[in-house]
């Protein structure tokens, strides 16, 4: 880490900082946390001769209005359109962006800005990384995801033949700009799909943020901004620390390795569910398979069950799909060498990584989330 500023007023955070190593890019990420943000960014756009806009069709609709109403006076040169949704986070879309760019006469003096959630920053980061061999880009995201997740960490690329994310690389902005004043536009999953993952920081890191929410259901949390603050902290510590993902960063997988096996297997059955429905169920399995390793109480194993339970429906799953549910994490990104290794918790807010577990500990997780037992 090369420096770090932070100034805190009223409700907006900035955090200069430089996660190491960056191989692409030598200047500073800036995080400009908060309400206010969005009208605080435009100092940061001040600079660039052109700024262009990526976003989607609903993004468009919903979002840039308020954008351009925070910052009328930033002036727009172009805005690239791209269809929404996971499955179309794709090549054919990044060499849309490449035209798009070229017609437009894009050179290195220019900005892209990517507005929106978890796609469109991790298509945007990858088709401005590549352009030209890399044009600046800035995150502003508009999902609850996007806020405390996807747009922070700098993982950029498209799924490709049927794998997630499987062409990218790792690139940070020039500043990613959160502000919840786009939370306003989200329907109830994408509320859900965010949810889960601050959750996570409560459990993998962040026992305050635990406490501040434990018990509570969504709908009942009115402090948002401070939430968002917290767990958008979490993950620029873990990534400043482990930017490449060797060691604590896999932290961020707790819930995940189960989770995904979940949303893979009601995707291929073309009943699609959420991110954050996904990984709530595969935090419920790991929880367990925590507690059997490292024996914390019980109290706390059904706390942290309950928090999911009162935010989440449990999927409509049965034992018979256990084989096919273990075959997909056998070819999960985090499988070495045939083993599956997982991210666990130790106890609330302390995880620990690369833990070793065999096919019939998963099964028993699975079993206990499917008969909803203790
Ligand atoms: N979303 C997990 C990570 O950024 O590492």
């Amino acid at each position: 880490m090369l420096g770090l500023v932070e100034f805190i007023h009223s409700s907006l955070i900035f955090v200069t900082m430089k996660t190491s190593p960056v191989f692409l890019d030598t200047k500073p990420v800036s995080y400009i946390i908060g309400d206010g943000a969005l009208a605080y960014s435009k100092r940061l756009l001040k600079d660039f001769p052109r700024i262009i806009i990526l976003l989607d069709e609903n993004v468009k609709e919903h979002c840039l209005p308020v954008f351009k109403s925070f910052i009328p006076e930033v002036s727009i040169s172009g805005v690239i359109c791209i269809k929404s949704g996971e499955d179309k986070k794709n090549l054919d879309q990044a060499r849309y962006i490449w035209d798009e760019l070229t017609k437009m006469n894009v050179d290195k003096d220019a900005l892209l800005i990517n507005l929106g959630g978890g796609v469109v920053s991790d298509i945007g980061g990858f088709a401005a990384a590549t352009f030209k061999r890399g044009i600046p880009f800035i995150n502003y995201p508009t999902t609850l995801l996007g806020m405390v997740d996807a747009a922070i960490g700098g993982k950029t690329g498209v799924d490709f033949i049927g794998f997630k994310n499987q062409v990218g690389l790792f690139i940070d902005p020039r500043s990613v700009v959160i502000d919840p004043v786009f939370l306003k536009t989200l329907d109830e999953k994408q509320w859900q799909s965010g949810f889960a993952e601050v959750l996570k920081y409560g459990l993998i890191i962040d026992r305050e943020l635990w406490k501040i929410l434990r018990g509570k259901k969504i709908s009942d949390i009115d402090n948002w901004n401070e939430i968002i603050m917290k767990a958008a902290r979490d993950k620029i510590d873990i990534v400043k620390s482990d930017f490449l993902e060797k060691g604590i960063r896999k932290n961020l997988n707790f819930g995940h390795t189960i989770g995904h096996s979940f949303e893979s297997y009601f995707l291929k059955k073309d009943k699609p569910i959420t991110h954050g429905q996904a990984i709530a169920a595969g935090m419920i399995c790991e929880t367990w398979l925590s507690q059997k390793i490292y024996d914390f109480e019980d109290e706390c194993l059904e706390e942290i069950v309950n928090m999911f339970d009162i935010n989440f429906d449990r999927l409509d799953i049965s034992e018979d799909i256990i084989p096919t549910l273990l075959d997909l994490m056998r070819q999960d990104k985090k499988v070495r060498k045939g083993k599956l290794k997982f991210s666990l918790l130790r106890k609330i807010g302390k995880a620990i990584h690369h833990v070793e577990i065999s096919p019939e500990q998963v099964v028993g997780s699975l079993k206990f989330y499917m008969n909803k037992s203790w």
